[in-house]
């Protein structure tokens, strides 16, 4: 068989791992042939397809970023009727090259090209990968646990200025839509509180919390913000909410916004080895000809889920989050 295979949507640690478990259990386990595709599919359109071979495939495993590129191109997007028809290009250099499948590593909007490019009658698998965690269908998307250990640390030390001034310190990390990696890392970090995009939050209460530690000798907070929260004017959620806090407590208050370094540099082992599996994983579904399915971790197994299912939707945390639950419990205000 001959598969080619593409990297579409942000950088996020662990692609380089999934494409090495990918090709490798392809080549080396059932003898396929393996092509790259460069720049997400904008390569399926410009036809900048590589061989790769194990030569191209060593060295991977801890390496950030992904050595496909990537892009946002999304070819089934509506275009004007003077534009190239990208899909039916896609459609002829697929034929032309006698690709048996397309591996699509992405997030959602990967997800749902992926779902198109299957009702073009492409056979495809595809892989979740997003540091947001909010693909639905698996539990846990590759990139996530890295996104989460670098924030962690980022509010580890974020601690020792809090503690020194006497000051709220505010660090907004990635998430638009869900507040995955700000639960999970403000939980792991020791924040005081913690905002994410699915619960709507009243200041007051955050300044309350504030207050409230202060009477009890804490003299710092932490607090930590999903990017995605709704602020007035579309400003950016950290500089809002420390304007806010300082208004509402009178202590002083400083933000800080990690951004890409989120998205950064080598994956941790827990993402190296769901990227291996994962990447396993799509091999043997294309050796058995399940296509139009994403591999998916469910509870300590990998097994996929169709397309159909996971196009469009997204995976958002809810309120019985036991991480939730739990922080509430011990006094962590979530708005
Ligand atoms: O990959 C998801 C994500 O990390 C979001 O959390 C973030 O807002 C977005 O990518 C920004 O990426 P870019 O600026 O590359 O479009």
């Amino acid at each position: 068989m001959k598969i080619g295979i593409l990297t579409s949507g942000g950088d996020c640690p662990g692609i380089n791992a999934t494409i090495r478990g990918v090709c490798k259990t392809a080549i080396n386990h059932y003898g396929m042939e393996v092509y790259g595709i460069r720049s997400g599919f904008r390569g399926l359109i410009d036809n900048d397809i590589v061989p790769l071979t194990n030569k191209e495939l060593s060295g991977l495993l801890n390496l950030g970023g992904t050595i496909l590129g990537t892009s946002r191109e999304k070819p089934f997007k509506k275009r004007s009727s003077a534009s190239i028809d990208k899909p039916a290009l896609i459609l002829k250099n697929i034929q032309d090259l006698q690709l048996d499948c397309v591996v699509c590593i992405g997030g959602n909007g990967t997800q749902k090209t992926a779902n198109k490019l299957t009702q073009a009658g492409v056979n495809v698998v595809s892989i979740p990968k997003t540091i947001d965690n909010d693909i639905w269908g698996t539990d846990i998307s590759f990139g996530f646990d890295s996104a989460v250990t670098i924030a962690t640390e980022a509010i580890d030390r974020l601690h020792s200025t809090a503690s020194s001034h006497q000051r709220v310190m505010v660090i907004e990390v990635m998430g638009h839509k869900a507040g995955w990696i700000a639960l999970h890392s403000g939980m792991a970090g020791g924040g005081d509180v913690i905002l994410i995009p699915e619960i709507p939050y009243n200041i007051h209460n955050i300044g309350n919390t504030i207050i409230e530690r202060l009477k009890k000798g804490k003299t710092y907070s932490i607090v930590v913000v999903a990017e995605g929260i709704q602020t007035i004017d579309g400003k950016k959620a950290a500089e809002y909410i420390a304007q806010e806090i300082e208004y509402e407590t009178g202590i002083e208050t400083r933000e800080t916004v990690l951004g890409y370094i989120q998205r950064g540099g080598s994956p941790t082992a827990f993402d190296r080895n769901l990227a291996t599996r994962m990447g396993g994983h799509a091999t043997e579904l294309i050796a058995n000809g399940l296509f139009g399915r994403m591999v998916a971790l469910q509870g300590d197994k990998i097994g996929s889920i169709p397309l159909t299912e996971v196009a469009g939707k997204l995976k958002l945390i809810n309120e019985n989050n036991d991480l939730i639950v739990q922080g509430k419990r011990m006094g962590i205000c979530f708005g």
